[in-house]
């Protein structure tokens, strides 16, 4: 590994292998100067770091209840990065967290998307108190009968592939070939897991995506996400389909992420000083009881 700036080099160990005019310093020793340890361990396919050098959880114990078969069902495959954004948000980085772990708000902020595809009412969330690092999951599953949008656009995107979320697809999202780690529910389309703090993991047959949020200050957030999907595109139509998933699940995250905005204008305001949180949004409360027990320091996940 050679640093930009200056051009050191470090072996596959981390240590400090040469140094270009070495000799232009003075008392040097290199095997002193070394990169830093950190503590990495692997889930899924995806690398954690961890700051700590000797983590007093291990990986497995803070994503529990993801367990083995969560593993293998992502660390197996081949998964290719499809597309992702990243943008700034005039937000507290817990309300883009929040948009994304409740069903509550899909049949108004998604009326004009997908409404009609996932209501709310389909979006049942559990909250994993005992979990150190999986506070909540929402899971979603489509109604028999699907209403709202139903584009000629969406409808012929949906002959040819899966990614489309406004429409009944023929090529069916749920996991009944036997993956057995997901849902077997029919209809079953994602599990959306919080990795606290700020990760959100949405699992689909065939897609993930992963949203991070990251603090910039209280009231300014950068989130990112990334999609990755599994199989190659073989013809014109599944191709047709991949963009226009693409661009359906960017109008629906735009729908979502604003409203973060909105609210952080209130709260700015000293309008807002509390928000009313009800059954549906149990994996909100979960997040925050997490959250709080993390600030006090108690290391308790109750
Ligand atoms: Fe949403």
């Amino acid at each position: 590994m050679t640093c930009d700036f200056h051009g050191w080099v470090f072996d596959s160990e981390g240590q400090l292998a040469d140094v270009p005019g070495e000799e232009l310093f003075g008392d040097f020793d290199k095997s002193k100067l070394g990169l830093k340890k950190v503590s990495v361990d692997v889930w899924g396919g995806f690398i954690f770091i961890n700051l700590d050098p000797e983590p007093s959880v291990s990986l497995k114990e803070y994503l529990k209840p993801l367990n083995d078969s969560y593993d293998k069902y992502l660390g197996n495959k081949d998964w290719t990065w499809s597309y992702g954004w990243r943008a700034k948000f005039n937000a507290n980085w817990k309300l883009l967290v929040d948009a994304q772990i409740e069903g509550y708000h899909v049949d108004q902020t998604h009326r004009n998307t997908i409404a009609g595809a996932i209501p709310g009412s389909y979006a049942p969330a559990d909250a994993y108190p005992e979990s150190i690092g999986v506070p909540a999951r929402v899971c979603a599953y489509r109604p028999e009968e699907m209403t709202g949008v139903q584009t000629d656009v969406a409808l012929l995107s949906a002959k040819h592939g899966a990614t489309s979320l406004y429409t009944k697809s023929e090529n069916e999202f749920t996991a009944k070939d036997g993956e057995g780690v997901l849902s077997d529910h029919p209809l079953w389309i994602f599990d959306a897991y919080l990795l606290f703090p700020n990760v959100v993991l949405f699992i689909q047959k065939g897609q993930i995506l992963v949203q991070r949020t990251l603090p910039i200050s209280p009231s300014e957030c950068l989130w990112e996400v990334d999609f990755f999907h599994t199989g190659e595109l073989e013809d014109f139509g599944q191709l047709f389909n991949s963009e226009q998933g693409r661009i359906q699940i960017r109008d629906v995250l735009t729908e979502d992420l604003y409203t973060a905005e909105g609210i952080q204008m209130n709260f700015n305001a000293g309008v807002i000083k509390e928000i009313q949180i009800n059954k549906q949004e149990i994996a909100i409360r979960a997040f925050y009881h997490r959250l709080m027990s993390a600030v006090k320091g108690t290391g308790e996940s109750k």
